[in-house]
Formats: C-alpha cells, structure tokens, sequence
C-alpha cells in the first residue's frame, strides 16, 4: 500500500527519492509522484502508472533539489488519476504532502476548510492534510505547531512527511497507527514507511512511535512528541538481509522466492531457544490461546490450531484479524493472542492486538519484519528470518510460518526427537522445485479454464484454502479451497466436464476418504490434478511430493500450489510480483 519518502541530503534528490520508490514498489500503487524543494520552490511531478515510465516521461530524475518527499498510492480514497495522486498541496502552495493511512474524518474537515476559502483539487482525504497545515501556519508561523495542530485534529491512521516553501532545508515528518522510519545518514537523512526505501544508502535507523514528529535535515534530526517534548532515541542497526531485494537471475521476485525455501525454511528453524522456551511456557499455561492473522498469515493460523489440538492437545481459536471485536469481550488478563504477520504491519492484525492489549491480553506474534509496529508492540516475538519478501502474494513467509509453528508444536508436545525430521524438511525442497515444469506443462493445459477447486482433508484442507487464494491472487481465476468432505454439500454442483481440481492427498490417515472424494469428482467429469506421495490411477496428473511424518505434509504441498500459482499467473500472461488491485503491506483497515 501506499509508500512514502522523505530525503534531506547534500545530493539531488530526485534519483534517490524514485529509487526509494522502486524499492518499496513491493507494496502494491497505482500511482506515484514528487515534490522537489530547489531552494526557491517546491516542483511536484505525478502519474497513474509505474515508477519507471512516469519517472522517464515527466524528466523526474533531472529535477534539481537536495530535498524532497515522494509517494506510491494505493487508492482508498477517489479513484486512479493524475489529480488524486501524492503529493498534495495546499492552496497557495506553501506545505506539500504526501501521506499514508486513511483520515477517517476527511469529510468534514474538507467541508470546514472549504467552507473558510480553502479550494480542493482532489477526491483524496490525504489533501486535507496540506490544507489544514497551511491554516495552522498562516496564524502561527511555526512549521512544527503548524502540524501538531493539524494532528490534534485528524482522526484515523496516517503517517505523512510535509515539505515548506518557506523552508528548504527541512522535511518534517509525523506517524499515528501507520509506520514511519527516521533512517540517519551521513551528511544525508530519510524518513520512509519502509526500510528497504533507504537501505541501500543506511542501515541506521529510528522506528517512531505513535504520535511522533521528527524534523530532519542533511545532518541533523531531532524528534518530540505531539506535546512539543523533545525525545532522546537511540538508533539501531537494521542488521537484516534487507538490502538483499534483487530478483538475481529469477525472471520475477515470486519465483525467487519460492526457490529460496531450501534456504528459508533452514534459517527460520535457527531460534533463540530461550524465546522459543518462553513462547511455550506462554501456549502451554494458557487455556484461552487466540491465533490472530490476514490472508496467507491466516492459512499458518489454521495449521497452528490444528496441530495445537491434535499434537499438543491444548485449544485455541483462529480469529480472523478483521473480525476479533466480534471475540474482543472474551479477552482478559489470562488470554493470549498469537499474531502472525510477515510484514508486521497489516492494520487489522495491529487493530487486534491493540485491542486485545487493551483488555491486558498477552500478545505473542511470528513475524519476518524486523522493527515492525507489530514487533514494538508485542511482549515476545519469534523472527521468521525469511529475508525480505518483495514478491505480494506471500511464499517462503508461509513456509517459515509453518518451520516455526512445526518447532513450537514439537517442543510443546515432547516430540523433541521429530526435531531432526523437521530440519531435514529444507533438504527435501530441491525435490519440490524440480518440479517446475511438469507444474508449468499442467498451467499451459489449464490457461483457458476459469474455475479451479482445491480440496483435502485436516492440514492438507487448510493447504486447499492457501492454494486456491495463492491462485486468484496471481492468476486472477476463481478458485475455492474446500474441505474434501464438504463437497457433496454443495460444491459438487458446480463439476463438469473439464473442471481442474487439485486434491492434495498424501499418505495419511485421511488418503482414501479424499482418494473417494476425488473418484466422485471424476465421475462428474473432473480432471484430477493429486498432489500425493502415493500415486493412483484416479489422478489425470500426478505430483509426486516425497513422503514425510504426516504432520509436515502441508509445507512440502504448498510449495508446489506456489508453483502452480506462479504459472497459473504466466500461462495468463500476468505479471505475478505485482497483481492487480492487492498491496503487500495492508497498512489500512
Ligand atoms: C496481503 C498480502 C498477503 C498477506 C496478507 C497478510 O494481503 O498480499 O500476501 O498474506 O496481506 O499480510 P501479513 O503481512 O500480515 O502477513
């Protein structure tokens, strides 16, 4: 979702702020823009469309200018257009903007401002930052009351950076519920939503916490909070593979990523074992255990419940993060939440926890990115160590999501001994790759057809659902993932002659109720795609995975579903790192 950038520095500041927008590309916008301070004015220059065309048609780079803020925008608010794209700015352009986050009460300070003379030119609730800014000034002449003022009354999320007119040399930036990294530089300064933003340029960074205002300039920063109370932060080392966002020889990031599981899922079983002590101390003393995920996040929920019943022998409940103030009531001090996030920041997840520490739940979470809000606001946390994740639909993260929930479900039990199993899963990854092109022949057969089921049994039903939404994401084709059983109970209906289903059946206790299954399937005219370690004549294909304890199934599986995705999007001739209208990080409700 929408990425900003702030650049302060002694160069020009054009190149750095679009590369800062290439990098953070990842995050999903359909357009970007601009505002460079050249000493006198501020230029701003936007499109609809990507970075790279709209940098070279509007001559972005040779713009002069050693300060500047910059944006990708995932529309929310008024649709894609030149006019609704960041930055904004105010009427006599004297404050330009660009934000991040949604401001719930727009409505109505749009109407306020319009109602004082103030002359809006976009649909956006984000330009009413930029408007409210320049009233403040006017009255006040202080560039940092002026946006504290501004603050005091916006309501919902946002994290924005503000440039002046009147002042070249500085770029101020402020954060409520949406990130904001102040990254320290030398003889330069940034201040973005994201670290891969900067990361090339420096690995020093601040994280600011809700309510913060930073000013920043070429060498110096200085932070305080909404109440004018200046703040001393210590900056830390983002020691992280981050700067590692190349796609090296892969034709697109997804693919890279998936071939990096053999690698991925390694370093993920690389824990701290006195956190992963202290993470089943908690799951194992508590009888209210709330498992709080978005999206694929969700799908290792599901699996983290099932294996927590079925090994550890201890309940617990999947809440879907969007949902939990349906289940915020039952939350108390003896209740914990489990978040698991790749990005650390989808807003709903963030929303959960909040809301949950509100009613002194402890929150635990699994997350990939380092100095994330999730990560600050959590009582522990276990790193999935995966690296950055560029590619939107999420691959290796899930797989390092289900090594560490494997982990924590085989120390809980006693299964210490399975540990080994476990670790050697990495090491079966080369036998899953190599199945790349038979997944890539069965894509080409399938590229007309329109509707695709996943169905399976226990952790592989699970496994159907992340198929299937890994398919609409990059292929955009229906898919539904099904619980085998529940197929006569509805979805039957919709087999005919020719419709590809994939049933994931490894040799486990529920092989041949779903080998059943797929034969009533087939009966109707289905092609049976079976994912299986145990090849059978019902299959019109056959994926051969290798065989493994039956608990570890779902992330031999699904590395071949991310294939199937991936081809699935090829064979349509779409580009599967950035699918239409979906963001990476959902930093908005
Ligand atoms: C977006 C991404 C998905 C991801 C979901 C949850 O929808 O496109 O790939 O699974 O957000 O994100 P999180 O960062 O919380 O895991």
């Amino acid at each position: 979702m929408c990425g900003i950038i702030g650049y302060a520095g002694s160069i020009r500041a054009a190149p750095i702020l679009t590369q800062g927008l290439t990098n953070m590309e990842y995050r999903g916008y359909d357009s970007a823009g601009v505002g460079i301070h050249d000493g006198r004015q501020i230029s701003i220059k936007k499109d609809t469309g990507k970075i790279d065309e709209i940098k070279e048609r509007l001559g972005i780079d040779s713009l002069n200018g050693n300060i500047g803020i910059a944006h990708t925008r995932w529309a929310t608010h008024g649709k894609v257009s030149q006019v609704n794209a960041h930055p904004h700015t105010s009427c006599e352009s004297k404050v330009t903007v660009v934000h991040n986050g949604i401001i719930d009460n727009y409505q109505k300070l749009r109407i306020n401002l319009e109602t004082a003379g103030h002359l809006f030119i976009s649909d956006t609730d984000s330009e009413v930052i930029a408007h409210l800014i320049e009233d403040n000034f006017k009255s006040s002449g202080d560039y940092r009351s002026s946006i504290i003022a501004a603050c005091e009354v916006l309501e919902g999320s946002f994290a924005f950076v503000v440039i002046f007119k009147d002042n070249a040399d500085t770029i101020f930036g402020v954060r409520k519920d949406a990130p904001l990294i102040l990254g320290i530089g030398k003889n330069e300064n940034f201040i973005a939503s994201d670290i891969l933003a900067f990361i090339k340029k420096t690995d020093e960074v601040i994280f600011l916490e809700n309510f913060e205002l930073v000013e920043v300039s070429k060498d110096s920063y200085q932070i305080m909070s909404l109440s004018g109370e200046q703040k001393i932060r210590e900056s830390v080392k983002v020691a992280w593979e981050a700067s590692d966002i190349s796609r090296k020889d892969f034709s697109h990031f997804t693919l890279k990523e998936i071939h990096e599981q053999q690698n991925t899922i390694r370093q993920s079983l690389n824990q701290n074992t006195n956190i992963l002590n202290d993470f089943c101390d908690i799951l194992g003393n508590s009888n209210k255990i709330y498992i709080v995920a978005s999206g694929t996040s969700l799908h290792a929920g599901f699996i983290a419940k099932q294996l927590l019943a079925r090994v550890v022998k201890i309940p617990s409940e999947v809440v879907i993060a969007s949902e939990f103030i349906s289940y915020a009531d039952l939350i108390d001090s003896d209740s914990v939440i489990l978040a698991i996030s790749q990005s650390g920041e989808t807003a709903d997840v963030l929303d959960a926890i909040r809301t949950a520490k509100g009613r002194r739940g402890k929150i635990i979470s699994i997350v990939n990115t380092p100095g994330s809000s999730l990560t600050r606001e959590s009582d522990q946390v276990l790193f999935l160590n995966c690296g950055p994740e560029i590619g939107v639909a999420a691959t290796k993260s899930f797989t390092s999501q289900l090594a560490i929930i494997y982990q924590l479900v085989l120390i809980l039990s006693g299964r210490t001994q399975d540990i080994a199993e476990l670790t050697n899963i990495s090491n079966l990854v080369p036998e899953l790759l190599s199945k790349e092109e038979e997944v890539s022949k069965i894509c080409d057969t399938f590229a007309s057809n329109t509707d695709f089921y996943f169905v399976g049994r226990g952790l592989n039903f699970t496994i159907a659902l992340e198929g299937a939404l890994k398919l609409k994401e990059l292929a955009y084709v229906h898919a539904e993932g099904l619980a085998a059983g529940e197929l006569k109970h509805g979805t039957l209906a919709l087999i005919e002659e020719g419709t590809p289903v994939i049933v994931l059946n490894p040799d486990d206790e529920t092989y041949y109720e779903t080998l059943n299954n797929a034969s009533e399937m087939k009966a109707r005219g289905a092609k049976i795609i079976g994912i299986s370690n145990k090849p059978n004549p019902i299959y019109d294909y056959h994926l051969q995975i290798p065989t493994v304890d039956r608990i570890f199934y779902p992330i031999l599986e699904v590395i071949i579903l991310q294939f199937l995705a991936y081809y699935g999007a090829i064979s349509r001739h779409h580009n599967p790192d950035y699918p239409r209208n979906l963001a990476k990080s959902v930093t908005v409700k």
